[in-house]
């Protein structure tokens, strides 16, 4: 299922994040992609408070992961800067997977070591303030939190 969205500015794709991280539980993994400044970030700052995490969030860019609790945890990663696969392997990627929401931006890079079933999600810049947000499912378990998505 694919489902496809515009934003006109920061605050709305912050909302729809947010919208998706109210549908979210341990073990979901949200692919992130899309050129820098396309709104990934902000999209995972609304995400974390849709997860109900009251804690800033800030880009990984240089850490890979940044781990928030809360009721629901999350861990946040950014893949951009990564040198290697074996680079995640070692920071222990595998160890988030049951226990996080996992929100990994630029996931393409990496696709080799995603879980079976994610949540592809594609930012397009379409001028200063207006962005494309693509959901791209592959299975009805997504699909119906596609459903519950509102700016
Ligand atoms: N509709 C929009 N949605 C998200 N960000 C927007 C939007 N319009 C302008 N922006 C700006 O684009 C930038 C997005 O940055 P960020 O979320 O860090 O992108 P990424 O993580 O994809 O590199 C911010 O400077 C933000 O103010
Ligand atoms: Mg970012």
């Amino acid at each position: 299922m694919e489902v496809v969205f515009k934003t006109q500015n920061l605050e709305q794709t912050e909302k729809l994040g947010k919208s998706l991280g109210k549908t979210l539980v341990k073990g979901d993994f949200i692919a992130l992609t899309g050129d820098l400044g396309a709104g990934k970030t902000a999209f995972t700052k609304g995400i974390a408070k849709g997860l109900g995490i009251e804690d800033d969030v800030t880009s990984p860019t240089f850490t890979i992961i940044n781990e928030y609790t809360g009721p629901v945890p999350l861990a946040h990663m950014d893949v951009y800067r990564l040198d290697s696969l074996q680079e995640l392997e070692n920071i222990g990627f595998d160890d988030y997977l049951d226990g996080y929401v996992v929100v990994m931006e630029w996931a393409d890079k990496v696709k080799e070591l995603l879980p079976d079933d994610v949540l592809w999600i594609d930012f397009m810049v379409l001028d200063d303030f207006h962005r494309e947000i693509r959901f791209l499912s592959d299975s009805p378990y997504y699909d119906s939190k596609l459903r519950e998505l509102s700016i």
